[in-house]
């Protein structure tokens, strides 16, 4: 985690845990090496010429790249300029193959940082990890690949004109390439993003599972991700390609095909370079940015600061937790967070920072008949060579273990057992909009997605199911408590701190069905995860059940909401347009203006704005050129 030195240095010990998969790491520095060479238009350094461009884009993440993508395309009289933190990610092992990516975090990853919350008491007073892309591509280039879209409920709940589902249909469509059964008309076929099942994946557990959620009284699907269908299970696909396998990062589908191609002239790329802050001129216009060479990346040059200048526009898509501490450190943001930061205001924002919100997530994990060739470990435990396994291309590199997963509602003998608080939410919100889901599960083929795989006994093969509220009431925050890059964050998840205690009693109802549904299948052998502390008192189980629940939730890397597209007085920071209130100029367009209720795992709805956006940019920009 190069970029948040002083946060890794306190937490250290507690991320060598997480994820720490090292001789993983010695494949990431292989391949690097040649990756530059073949692109003239990405550098590490300002090429000179550029210190004035037409449009920056800060962040050359999930979104980002997909931005200056299409503008690069509409505009080809603009200079395009995307400043990225991260390194280049072309070809890079760990970041094309699926199967690898846990090798992107860990203490020595160049290609993601970790953002550490405050201990939370309600969370049994632990701090939570939370780690984001910082690589090209961003989220994209390192996440688990798992496919899954909102609901249709989801984008009309926003309440933002042009943000409807109806209307953003045609981009849902134009991002991505489907190719899976389905009878629904909402999906794309030509799209720059594949979705595939991949070339390796589990069918025993798979049906297993889904025979397990049906016997609970659910559907099987064969498309669960049309918008629409609900309270039903199904296979998963993944952002892989299904010729080769490949992960479907914004860096690879979008950009690099861009940068290769000798007749785009007008797109350049910084990378291991990070801006500081947004210039903002005295008619409160962004102007510019202020940037420096990533320390942990260039350490030659760690005290050089820049300026580069904007012409028409600066659009900032650096991520939930990146894009309020840039906009905080320019001096955009909450007078008071401002005031005890010691940045001068420039526009009184209260918003940004505020209102954090991520997807909860318990796992819980169980021995099993699989096979070793039938778990995603045994690629990362070291039981097989990776080094092998990339020089035969295998297929199960294109595998991430995710084979099903499902969208549940509870059946009226779970709602009748909920406790008041639950039942309020319940009745109020969820009973009469059958198009939302108060839960998902979701199968993986291993031990489960934060755990170390080698803390687990050898010679035995486990599966995990993942359960994740979908709309969690909770809130947190993240804002910066001084100017500099270096000054720590105050960072709060707030997960499970709403006050009606309405999220821990969703999640302890999802962890009494994942069980239901463990119970029924047939390759489980008994838990291999810690389990709650029951006593005989079975009055006493639901309590317990929570108290193990706060005890081990953690996130779904799902950061969202933190510069929310929303009226100013609902604490929103930009308008329908993207436009930051009170600063010509300036966009913001990636997850942090997602205000509300994304119920699948947000790498869709990120694309999404990334489609929308650039549709927005390219519509002002042409009426200014025209
Ligand atoms: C470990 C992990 C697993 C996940 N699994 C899934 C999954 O399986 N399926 C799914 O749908 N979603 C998944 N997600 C979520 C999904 O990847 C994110 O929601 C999505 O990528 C966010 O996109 P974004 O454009 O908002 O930000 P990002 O993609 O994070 O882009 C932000 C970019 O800005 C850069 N940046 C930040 N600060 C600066 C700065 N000061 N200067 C310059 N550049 C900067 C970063 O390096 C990064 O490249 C996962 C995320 C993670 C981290
Ligand atoms: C959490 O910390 C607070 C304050 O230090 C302490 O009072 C409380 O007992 C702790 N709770 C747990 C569960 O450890
Ligand atoms: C989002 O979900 C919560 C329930 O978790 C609900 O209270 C809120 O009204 C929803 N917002 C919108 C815009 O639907
Ligand atoms: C890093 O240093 C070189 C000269 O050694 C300079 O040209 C370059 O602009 C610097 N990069 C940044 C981002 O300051
Ligand atoms: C990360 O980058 C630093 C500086 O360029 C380099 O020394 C280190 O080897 C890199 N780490 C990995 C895992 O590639
Ligand atoms: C690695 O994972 C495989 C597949 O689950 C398993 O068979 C093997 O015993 C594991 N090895 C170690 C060292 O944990
Ligand atoms: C299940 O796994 C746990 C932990 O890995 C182990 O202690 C236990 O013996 C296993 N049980 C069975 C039945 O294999």
């Amino acid at each position: 985690m190069p970029n948040i030195v002083t946060q890794a240095a306190i937490s250290g010990a507690a991320f060598s845990h997480f994820l720490f998969i090292p001789f993983l790491i010695l494949i990431l520095a292989i391949e690097v090496t040649d990756a530059h060479k073949l692109l003239s238009m990405i550098t590490a350094e300002l090429a000179s010429g550029l210190e004035e461009v037409d449009i920056i884009i800060i962040g050359g993440g999930t979104a980002g790249s997909i931005i200056a993508s299409r503008l690069t395309d509409a505009e080809p009289q603009s200079t395009i300029l995307v400043v990225e933190g991260g390194p280049d990610n072309f070809r890079i092992p760990t970041i094309v193959h699926p199967a690898l990516y846990r090798a992107n975090f860990g203490p020595q990853s160049n290609s993601s940082l970790a953002y550490f919350s405050a201990p939370e008491q309600q969370l049994a007073n632990r701090s939570i990890i939370i780690a984001a892309g910082s690589i090209l591509g961003g989220g994209s280039s390192v996440n688990g690949a798992i496919y899954a879209r909102a609901q249709q409920i989801d984008y009309d709940a926003w309440g933002t004109k042009g943000w409807s589902t109806e209307e953003l249909l045609p981009f849902l469509k134009k991002l991505e390439s489907f190719h899976a059964p389905t009878s629904s008309n909402t999906h794309g076929q030509d799209g720059p993003t594949d979705v595939s099942d991949g070339q390796y994946s589990c069918p025993p557990l798979r049906d297993d599972f889904i025979s397990a959620v049906k016997q609970n009284g659910y559907l099987s699907v064969d498309d669960l991700q049309d918008l629409v269908s609900n309270n039903a299970v199904s296979t998963a696909h993944r952002y892989v390609s299904p010729e080769t396998g490949e992960r479907q990062d914004t860096a690879h589908t979008y950009l690099h095909p861009r940068l290769k191609d000798e007749n785009v002239k007008n797109l350049h790329v910084l990378v291991q370079s990070q801006v500081i802050r947004i210039l903002v001129d005295e008619d409160k216009r962004a102007s510019g940015v202020e940037i420096r060479a990533n320390p942990g990346l260039q350490s030659n040059n760690m005290s050089s600061k820049r300026t580069i200048k904007a012409r028409k526009l600066v659009i900032l898509s650096a991520g939930a937790l990146g894009t309020p501490q840039i906009l905080e450190r320019s001096g955009i943001g909450d007078r008071q967070v401002l005031k005890q930061a010691g940045v001068p205001v420039i526009s009184d924002l209260p918003g940004v920072g505020h209102d954090y919100q991520d997807h909860h997530m318990i796992l819980v994990t169980y021995n099993s008949t699989l096979t070793p060739d039938q778990s995603v470990d045994s690629v990362i435990n070291g039981s097989l060579n990776v080094r092998e396994l990339l020089s035969n291309y295998d297929k199960i590199l294109s595998w991430n273990g995710v084979d099903a997963s499902s969208k549940l509602r509870p059946s009226q003998e779970d709602v009748a057992g909920f406790k008041p608080e639950l039942r309020k939410v319940w009745d109020n919100y969820f009973e009469h909009s059958p198009n939302r889901p108060l839960g998902s599960l979701v199968l993986v083929s291993g031990c489960s997605v934060l755990a170390d795989p080698t803390a687990y006994p050898a010679g035995q093969q486990y599966f995990t199911i993942g359960c994740y509220n979908t709309y969690p009431r909770s809130r947190g925050h993240v804002h910066i408590t001084g100017p500099k890059m270096e000054d720590p964050l105050d960072f709060k998840t707030g997960f499970l701190a709403d006050p009606e205690g309405s999220d821990v009693q969703t999640l302890a109802w999802l962890y009494k069905k994942q069980q239901k549904v463990a119970a029924k299948m047939k390759m489980q052998r008994g838990p291999a995860s810690t389990e709650p502390l029951f006593t005989d008192d079975p009055a006493e189980h639901d309590s317990a059940i929570e108290q193990w629940v706060r005890n081990n939730v953690n996130t779904a890397y799902h950061p969202m909401g933190t510069c929310k597209m929303a009226p100013l007085e609902n604490r929103g920071v930009v308008d329908g347009t993207l436009s930051v209130y009170g600063v010509k100029g300036l966009k913001i367009a990636d997850m942090s203006i997602a205000p509300e209720n994304v119920s699948g795992n947000t790498m869709s709805t990120a694309l999404l704005i990334g489609e929308k956006a650039a549709d927005i940019f390219i519509n002002e920009l042409g009426l200014k050129n025209a």
